[in-house]
C-alpha cells in the first residue's frame, strides 16, 4: 500500500525520551533566536519585487504573510514540542502519514532551505557588489560577473553573480569545518541587524521627504491580482513571505525550552510580530520618501519582478533610481534622501549579517538530509562523517554546490519565490499533521496545545494554499516539476531501500549524532 509505511509514533517518541534534555531556554532567547533566523534578504532585498508586485500595498502584503506564518507558526508550536527529534515537518508527517508523503516534504525542504539559501546569497551579492565593493573600495564589478544571465531574469549582459557563488562556497566550508553560531554570536548579529532597520525607520518616516502623496494609488495592482499572475498585494504577500522563513527553526529548540507551554509561543508569535511591525514600518519609510509605484506594463499590469521586460526597462535612465530596480533596497532609500554614510552603513550591516542567514539555512539542509540518509530514503555514505571535522561533509558540499549554482545563475526573486513554494507545502502538511495527531494519539503528552485548532488549523491549510497559488505562473510549475521529479526518485530509490520498509524499525539513542541548532546554546548568552 502506498501509504502504509507509517513510522510509529511510540519509535519516534522513545528516541526523543532518550535525548538528554536541557531546558535553559528562557521567553527572550527564544525570541532573538527566531529574529536572528528571520531578519534577511526578505526585508533587506525583497522589500523592491515586493514593490513592483503590490506598490504601496506592499505594506498590506506584510501583513498577510505575517498573519499566515502566525497561525502556521502555532501549528509548529504544539508538534515541535510533542515530537521534539531532528527533521522537522519531515519527521512529523512520516508519522502521520507515512514515508510518500513524509519524502514529498524532505524533497519540498530543500526548496525551503537550500533554494532559500542561493537567494539570501544573491541577496548578499547585491549589498556587497554595491555597498562594500563600489561605494567604498570603487570597484564596479562588471554586470556579466555580477548578475544571472538575462533570460532567466537577470540584467542584461548578465552571465553569472559570482560574488552570490563565492559565499555559498565560503559558508559551506564553514560549515564543512564545524562552524556553528553561538548564541552570543546570534545576538550581536540580531542587535545589528535591529539597529540597522531602526536607523531606516528613524531616517525615513519622520522625514521632510516623506510625502503620504507617494502611497496613493496605495492599491495600483489591486489586492487580488489573480491566481498565477503573482501581481497584487496577495501576489507580493506570496514573495515576501520569504522575509519570515526562519521561524520554524524556533520550533526545533522546544525540547531545550524551560516551560515549553508558555515560551515556546511567546518566542514564535514574539519573533514573528516583531518582524511583521518592522517589515510594515519598514515598507512604509521606503515608499513615503521614495516611492514604491510599480512599473507597469502596456496592459497596466506592473512587469513580473524578475523578469526581462522589468531587467530591460530597470535599465533605462528613467527608472534606473526607482525603488523597485533596486538590488540594495533600504541602503538605495537611505542614500536617494541624503544619508549616504547612513546607507553604507546599513549595507555593511547586510552585508555582515547576511552570511549567518546562509549559514542555518544550510546547516538545516543537511540536517534534514541526514536525518532522510538515517531513515534509509538517501544513500547512507552521503551522511559519512568527517574524522577530524566531525561534520557531515559529503552532504554538506552536495548542499553547497546546489546553493552555489542557484546563486550564481537566478535572480533573487525567482529563488524566493521556489522557496516559498516549497515552505509553503511543508506549512501545510505540519498544520494537517498536528490535526490528524489531535485525534490519532489524542492522549500523547503536549507540552503545548495549540490554542482553537479547529480554526488555527485550517487557516493555516487554507492561508498557505492561498499564498501558493498567487505565487506566479512559473514558480508554481517549478514546484510542480520539482515534486514530480522526487516522486519518480522515491520510487527509484526511497521506497527499495527506506529501513521501515525492510522492516527496521529504529530507536536512536540520542540524536547527537547530528549537530545541534546554533544558537541553542544558551549558557553562553
Ligand atoms: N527570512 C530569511 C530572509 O529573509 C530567509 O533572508
Amino acid at each position: 500500500m502506498i501509504f502504509g509505511r507509517v513510522k510509529p509514533l511510540d519509535a519516534i517518541l522513545a528516541t526523543a525520551e532518550r535525548k538528554s534534555l536541557h531546558r535553559t531556554l528562557g521567553a527572550f532567547q527564544l525570541t532573538l533566536f527566531g529574529i536572528g533566523c528571520v531578519i534577511g534578504t526578505g526585508i533587506f532585498v525583497l522589500t523592491s519585487a515586493g514593490a513592483q508586485k503590490a506598490g504601496p500595498g506592499l505594506m498590506l502584503a506584510f501583513a498577510i504573510a505575517g498573519a499566515i506564518c502566525i497561525v502556521a507558526a502555532l501549528c509548529y508550536a504544539e508538534i515541535a514540542a510533542m515530537i521534539p527529534v531532528s527533521g522537522s515537518a519531515y519527521t512529523y508527517t512520516y508519522a502521520t502519514m507515512g514515508e510518500l508523503l513524509a519524502w514529498t516534504v524532505g524533497w519540498a525542504l530543500v526548496l525551503e532551505y537550500a533554494v532559500a539559501a542561493s537567494a539570501v546569497c544573491v541577496g548578499w551579492s547585491g549589498y556587497f557588489t554595491g555597498t562594500i565593493l563600489s561605494k567604498t573600495f570603487g570597484i564596479d564589478l562588471p554586470v556579466w560577473l555580477s548578475s544571472a544571465p538575462l533570460s532567466l531574469g537577470g540584467k542584461p549582459g548578465g552571465l553569472i553573480n559570482l560574488p552570490a557563488m563565492l559565499i555559498a562556497g565560503l559558508v559551506t566550508w564553514l560549515l564543512m569545518i564545524g562552524t556553528t553560531e553561538s548564541a552570543r554570536v546570534n545576538a550581536v548579529l540580531v542587535a545589528i541587524k535591529v539597529t540597522a532597520l531602526t536607523a531606516f525607520v528613524v531616517l525615513t518616516l519622520p522625514s521632510d521627504q516623506f510625502e503620504a502623496a507617494r502611497f496613493n494609488p496605495f492599491l495600483p495592482a489591486g489586492v487580488f491580482g489573480g491566481f498565477g499572475t503573482g501581481v497584487g498585494a496577495v501576489g507580493a504577500a506570496a514573495t515576501i513571505f520569504f522575509a519570515y522563513v526562519g521561524f520554524d527553526a524556533v520550533s526545533t529548540a522546544a525540547e531545550e525550552t524551560k516551560n515549553p507551554q508558555r515560551n515556546v509561543p511567546i518566542g514564535l508569535i514574539g519573533s514573528l510580530l516583531f518582524c511583521t511591525v518592522f517589515y510594515i514600518l519598514v515598507a512604509a519609510g521606503a515608499i513615503g520618501t521614495v516611492g514604491g509605484q510599480p512599473i507597469m506594463g502596456p496592459n497596466g499590469v506592473p512587469f513580473p519582478a524578475g523578469s526581462e521586460e522589468l531587467a530591460r526597462q530597470c535599465a533605462l535612465p528613467a527608472y534606473r533610481e526607482a525603488l523597485v530596480c533596486s538590488n540594495e533596497a533600504l541602503a538605495h532609500v537611505l542614500r536617494q534622501i541624503g544619508w549616504s554614510k547612513v546607507g553604507n552603513m546599513l549595507g555593511y550591516a547586510a552585508g555582515f549579517a547576511l552570511p549567518s542567514v546562509i549559514l542555518i539555512l544550510m546547516f538545516g539542509q543537511t540536517r534534514i538530509f541526514f536525518v532522510m540518509a538515517r531513515d534509509g530514503l538517501l544513500p547512507e555514505k552521503l551522511s559519512a562523517v568527517h574524522p577530524k571535522w566531525k561534520t557531515p561533509y559529503i552532504m554538506t558540499a552536495i548542499t553547497g554546490a546546489v546553493v552555489a549554482f542557484g546563486a550564481a545563475f537566478f535572480p533573487v526573486g525567482r529563488l524566493a519565490d521556489w522557496a516559498n513554494a516549497g515552505t509553503l507545502y511543508a506549512f501545510m502538511m505540519v498544520a494537517i499533521c498536528v490535526m490528524i495527531l489531535r485525534r490519532t494519539a489524542p492522549n500523547a503528552q503536549r507540552s503545548f496545545r495549540t490554542p482553537a485548532l479547529w480554526l488555527v488549523g485550517p487557516a493555516t491549510i487554507g492561508g498557505t494554499i492561498f499564498l501558493f497559488f498567487n505565487l506566479d505562473l512559473a514558480s508554481i510549475l517549478v514546484f510542480t516539476g520539482w515534486a514530480a521529479v522526487g516522486i519518480v526518485a522515491y520510487f527509484a530509490y526511497g521506497r527499495r531501500s527506506s529501513h521501515l520498509g525492510r522492516g527496521l524499525v529504529e530507536v536512536h539513542e540520542i540524536d547527537a549524532d547530528i549537530p545541534e541548532m546554533p544558537a541553542a546554546k544558551p549558557p553562553l548568552l
